[in-house]
């Protein structure tokens, strides 16, 4: 696999050689492909999910909320390992994917065993690995025609700037879908402070492979938290054509009558199932997991993810 190496800031180098993740990649490089992809890429918490899972979910928001645009040249911003990457290499109309991710060794010592294990050794070609950041991205003026985030951007210290970024090497009329979080506009500023000061939980670290002892926030970890209103302006500042959001929501529940109403809304169409659930879902209502409940679609793709997921389109 060809591996890129882009200029990161040193501040930015210096944080990333003594985050967590640096350790952690070292410490998965002998483990097998499957398990670097349950602990790096889903934390740990998505037990049951599967490559099966993931290959038809992109095909169901290809097909239903991108007109099917992944095809060409990709970007995926915050790669990781690079599974989703993979994924979407897979697709024959997909040419190669650049997959962008800050911390070294897992661009190193995991992203080439994910590619040849979920592409095999000839088409894991597509998938090149970029050791950078994505407020740097060195590839041409509209040279990409889809950019891919798996909540990595709600990572970035200055959302403006990564997405003037990722509009700068956009093609006319090419689209970047990020599966993220968009919070829900009901949460005051102070809210958003609470969630990023929140210490995480002994299992969540352990899941991580960070010492039980060691303070951990979410602030600490580089998380930003943004409301539907915030991504809003900031596709809008940084001058994309076209802005959309819809809160892909799972299919299940604890309730059985809830799963059984819930399992048949899957089955309609979005755009009909967004028709229904404008009517009878309030935005400003308290949602458990506080993303905004705009355009709420359900699908039991999502079952299986570790959470659901702001799908968050922007159009240059
Ligand atoms: C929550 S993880 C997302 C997981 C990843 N998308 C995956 O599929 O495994 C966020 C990722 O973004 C990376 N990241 C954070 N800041 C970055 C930056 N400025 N440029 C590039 N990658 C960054 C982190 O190192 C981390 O791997």
């Amino acid at each position: 696999m060809q591996i890129l190496n882009w200029k990161i800031q040193p501040e930015l180098k210096k944080e990333i050689d003594s985050h967590y993740r640096t350790d952690f990649a070292i410490s998965l490089k002998d483990s097998n492909p499957v398990e670097i992809i349950k602990k790096i890429t889903f934390d740990n918490v998505a037990p049951n999910i599967t490559i099966i899972d993931v290959k038809k979910f992109f095909k169901y928001i290809n097909k239903n909320f991108l007109n099917k645009k992944i095809k060409g040249v990709g970007l995926e911003v915050g790669a990781g390992p690079g599974f989703f990457s993979a994924v979407l290499a897979d697709n024959k109309k997909v040419e190669k994917i650049y997959a962008v991710e800050v911390c070294e060794n897992i661009v190193t010592e995991l992203m080439p065993v994910i590619a040849d294990f979920v592409l095999g050794k000839k088409k894991s070609e597509k998938v090149v690995g970029v050791v950078g950041e994505f407020n740097n991205l060195e590839l041409k003026d509209n040279s990409v025609d889809f950019v891919f985030d798996f909540f990595s951007l709600h990572h970035s210290n200055d959302l403006q700037k990564t997405l003037s970024e990722i509009h700068r090497v956009l093609k006319p009329g090419g689209v970047i879908f990020c599966f993220d979080k968009a919070r829900a506009d009901y949460l005051k500023e102070d809210d958003l402070k609470n969630m990023l000061d929140k210490e995480y939980s002994e299992e969540a670290k352990k899941n991580m492979g960070v010492d039980v002892k060691e303070r951990l926030t979410r602030r600490m970890n580089g998380e930003q938290e943004f409301r539907l209103k915030d991504w809003k302006k900031y596709f809008m500042l940084t001058n994309f054509s076209n802005f959309e959001h819809y809160n892909i929501a799972r299919s299940d529940s604890n309730n059985f009558f809830v799963r059984i109403l819930k399992n048949i809304f899957s089955k309609l169409p979005p755009k009909i199932q967004i028709f229904f659930t404008s009517k009878f879902i309030d935005p400003d209502k308290e949602t458990y997991n506080d993303l905004s409940s705009e355009n709420r679609v359900y699908t039991k793709l999502v079952n299986n993810f570790p959470k659901e997921i702001s799908l968050i389109i922007g159009t240059k």
